[in-house]
């Protein structure tokens, strides 16, 4: 490995490789999510019907939120998240249900190698972020490479749709607004998002899509924050 690699375990902000802070997940996170809606919600925007065949990677699968539901309508899940302590929560959750077609790997964006056939989709949620630009740039090159042509890149994630000029006025009120639905403990967690995290401006992660061969086929965010990718494989970059 070449010494200028970016070190994708030393947690940048929230750090989900602490054992508390990954058995604490879900019961902060359910507080403003609903992860079986978030998951109907996907499957409805990506207009999946026929799923039963096809295969899905995870990347950044943290507690399992979507993999679990996921598990249940497609052939077969790769799961992977770079904290041993997320992916031991969604290990549980699959032998409690009694899962069998999820393969967890603990690796990142950058480590994981695919050596299975190409999926069929990709998803990444609340994740990418985690990543700064020239790293998520690389990081959606590998995802060219472990998709199949015309397979689908899903992307959920922090990234801001406002002028740059408007920044304290937006994040402020944002803060705010998840302040007054999830309570102080998670404002401290925007926080540090904003401030230690990657979360980045629409337009950049717009280009870095298409350098890395995609093409967009619909996008969405309410809030200008929160937002939704749906992109297709439409350039072979390998
Ligand atoms: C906010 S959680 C999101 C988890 C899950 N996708 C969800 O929707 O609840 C962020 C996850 O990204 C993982 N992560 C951070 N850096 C990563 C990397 N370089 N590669 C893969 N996963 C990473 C963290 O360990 C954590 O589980």
């Amino acid at each position: 490995m070449n010494n200028w690699f970016f070190n994708e375990l030393n947690h940048c902000g929230v750090d989900y490789s602490n054992k508390k802070q990954a058995e604490d997940y879900d019961n902060q996170h359910q507080k403003f999510r609903d992860y079986e809606k978030e998951f109907a919600d996907m499957i409805n925007f990506l207009s999946l019907s026929n799923t039963k065949e096809l295969s899905l990677l995870d990347l950044g699968c943290g507690t399992g939120a979507i993999a679990i539901y996921a598990s249940k309508l497609f052939k077969k899940i790769y799961a992977v998240d770079i904290s041993e302590a997320m992916i031991n929560q969604a290990k549980r959750k699959a032998v409690n249900e009694e899962i069998d077609n999820i393969e967890f790997v603990n690796a990142g964006f950058l480590s994981y190698e695919h050596s299975s056939e190409k999926v069929d989709i990709i998803m990444t949620k609340a994740a990418l972020h985690h990543l700064p630009d020239f790293w998520k740039q690389i990081a959606l090159l590998k995802m060219n490479k472990m998709l199949k042509m015309g397979g689908i890149l899903y992307i959920s994630d922090v990234i801001y749709h406002f002028e740059p000029i408007e920044y304290t006025e937006r994040i402020n009120t944002w803060i705010s607004h998840f302040e007054s639905i999830a309570g102080s403990k998670f404002k401290a967690e925007i926080e540090t998002h904003i401030r230690d995290e990657y979360s980045t401006f629409n337009w950049i992660i717009e280009d870095m899509l298409k350098r890395a061969g995609f093409s967009f086929k619909k996008s969405r965010t309410n809030d200008g924050f929160l937002t939704e990718h749906y992109c297709i494989k439409t350039e072979e970059k390998f």
